[in-house]
């Protein structure tokens, strides 16, 4: 039976870097999906020029419609999957503080996309398969300061509707304009993606307990700071570096490795340790760019 690896938002990018290594790697059939044919076949054509062949497909992670449409693609052809980068996402516009709209699309893009991606194309992911859903330094633990909120993402009996709260706390405050930008590090810089993100990490260690029972491993990942559109093409790492972490983990890592947060060293980081010093630092970024590109 052919393997099939499929990665979102792989138009450019980090996803982009992770398609081309995966056809330099993986035995199998790998999908570049789009939200945006136009965009998508461009990068296709891209590939095609160094000799690379992905199969092409559309998918906004948003849009049920798309979702169905390319999981009844994928199991007419090929009747499942075997590796499923969750990869699609986006950031802040250059506004730190943005209006209650920009939050919500940030946030119903990098967290809520992926319950519909969780029913729709996960049942198609084959017992021992491998899932990543693509996180941030932002979704580690230490981005939020407001007590009450990590105690209950402390939680040992965790829940989807916690974590559901959670983003919805944060979402109804920017509305209502009673967020406190204080409540997350870094002066509450970006909070809509530190929300998501955060949320997005906690939600994998649940996929985790559900996955068990197929031998799927999921993990999330910080995949350093990479330059991209994402990061207004500032970083400390081009997209084939950044794509290094990802493919051990889908191709590489042991079986044991499971619902963890791994850093782009590869190295396994708690997630749940809210004092530690792993939160995405604004000024710290901006000053040492500069530096490098002196
Ligand atoms: N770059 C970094 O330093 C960094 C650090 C931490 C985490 N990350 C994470 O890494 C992932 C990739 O980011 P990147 O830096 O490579 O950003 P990027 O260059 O902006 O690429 C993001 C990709 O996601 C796609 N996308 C956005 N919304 C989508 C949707 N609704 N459906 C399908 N695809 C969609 C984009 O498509 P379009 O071209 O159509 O917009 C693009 O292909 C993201 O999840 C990001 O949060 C990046």
């Amino acid at each position: 039976m052919v393997k099939v690896a499929v990665v979102t938002g792989s138009n450019k990018g980090i996803g982009f870097g992770i398609v081309k290594e995966l056809l330099k790697r993986f035995d199998g059939v790998v999908y570049l999906t789009s939200r945006d044919d136009g965009r998508g076949k461009a990068a296709v054509a891209k590939l095609n020029e160094l000799g690379l062949k992905p199969e092409y497909h559309q998918l906004d992670v948003t849009d049920r419609d798309s979702v169905v449409r390319f999981r009844d693609h994928i199991k007419e052809k090929y009747g499942g999957i075997d590796i499923l980068i969750n990869n699609a996402g986006v950031g802040n516009s250059i506004d730190f503080y943005p209006p209650y709209e920009e939050c919500k699309t940030i946030i119903d893009i990098n967290y809520f996309s992926i319950f519909t991606i969780q029913e729709l194309l996960f049942p198609l992911v084959k017992d021992n398969g491998r899932i990543l859903n693509m996180s941030s330094a932002c979704g580690h633990l230490s981005n939020i300061r407001n007590k009450d909120w990590i105690e209950r993402l402390l939680k040992k009996d965790l829940t989807v509707e916690d974590i559901n709260e959670f983003v919805n706390w944060f979402l109804e405050g920017v509305k209502n304009e009673t967020f406190k930008y204080d409540d997350i590090a870094d002066e509450g810089k970006g909070a809509a993606y530190r929300v998501s993100k955060v949320a997005l990490s906690a939600l994998t260690m649940l996929q985790q307990k559900e996955l068990e029972s197929k031998n799927i491993a999921i993990n999330s990942m910080h995949p350093g700071l990479v330059q991209t559109d994402l990061m207004l093409g500032l970083g400390f790492y081009d997209i084939d570096q950044a794509a290094q972490t990802p493919i051990y983990l889908v191709l590489d890592a042991p079986d044991s490795l499971k619902g963890a947060f791994v850093w782009h060293d590869r190295k396994v980081v708690d997630w749940y340790d809210y004092k530690g010093d792993y939160y995405f630092k604004t000024n710290y970024f901006i000053k040492n760019c500069a530096q490098k590109s002196e």
